[in-house]
């Protein structure tokens, strides 16, 4: 099966969020792929990543270490043009990019701790990174076969959302979600080979699930190469007509 629906050939990937977790699984899976040619890994400090600068002398050539904060406009417009005068196509994007209780983000339990700098940090690397890394890359996106697919999270629906808590986080992914679908609508037009996903990739053993990982069932805690491989299961199988949907690892749709 190809890397992204109707690709004949080998496929350009770029991963946004690559240095730990589900992104780093994702670069080591892809890497090591005859399907793809190229694989640019791209985090803020991806050039000095022990994990990253370790996978690329062994992957040799194909994985090209980008240094980029996706916060920084200025940054992402300078990565897509680094990546343009490489490559005039990318078949496949992906977006790690998130954070629950990192970096001024919290993960609150109640209005209480809800605070202004929380919400702008979790909004900044959970909704506005991905849709401007999108927009920074739409040049690269516009001939033929191409899927830009972020990872969202289930919390972010709204019809899910049963328990409560993690306002910054949930209210960012669905922002990351209804970002994504205005997109994909621009996109249809645009390209109509083109597929824009939003996904869930599962609770998955990562820095960012660590702290709230006592409660999860015996057996629902993904490892992050086993979370990677689902992701990619569901890019190789979502194409066009799926465009502007939230899935699930295992392929099934969530509700908004
Ligand atoms: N883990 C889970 O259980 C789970 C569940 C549902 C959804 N998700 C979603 O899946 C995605 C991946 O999560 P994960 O658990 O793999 O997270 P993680 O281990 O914390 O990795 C996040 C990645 O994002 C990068 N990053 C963060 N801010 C960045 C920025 N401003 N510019 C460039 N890169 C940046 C980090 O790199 P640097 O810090 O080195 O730049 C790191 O490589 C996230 O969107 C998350 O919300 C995860």
């Amino acid at each position: 099966m190809p890397l992204i629906p109707e690709l004949n050939g080998k496929a350009n990937v770029l991963v946004c969020g690559a240095s730990r977790g589900i992104g780093l699984a994702l670069c080591t899976a892809l890497s090591s792929r005859d399907d793809v040619a190229q694989v640019w890994a791209v985090s803020r400090n991806a050039s000095h990543d022990d994990g990253l600068v370790a996978l690329a002398k062994q992957q040799g050539e194909r994985i090209a270490l980008m240094d980029c904060d996706a916060c920084d406009e200025y940054a992402l417009a300078a990565l897509a043009s680094e990546v343009g005068c490489s490559c005039h196509h990318l078949h496949l994007v992906i977006s790690t990019l998130g954070i629950l209780h990192q970096e001024g983000a919290r993960a609150e339990k109640s209005l209480a701790q809800l605070d202004l700098a929380s919400l702008q940090a979790s909004f900044a690397t959970n909704a506005f990174a991905p849709i401007l890394l999108l927009k920074h890359l739409l040049p690269l996106l516009r001939k033929g076969p191409a899927t830009f697919a972020a990872l969202s999270a289930r919390v972010g629906s709204i019809s899910d959302n049963r328990s409560g808590g993690w306002y910054s986080y949930r209210a960012s992914k669905a922002a990351l979600n209804q970002l994504l679908h205005t997109a994909s609508i621009e996109l249809r037009r645009l390209n109509p080979a083109a597929t824009v996903l939003a996904l869930h990739p599962g609770t998955t053993d990562t820095v960012l699930s660590r702290p709230f990982q006592a409660n999860v069932p015996a057996g629902k805690l993904f490892e992050p190469a086993f979370a990677a491989q689902c992701m990619l299961e569901q890019i190789e199988r979502l194409g066009p007509s799926d465009s502007g949907g939230f899935w699930a690892w295992d392929g099934r749709p969530i509700q908004w």
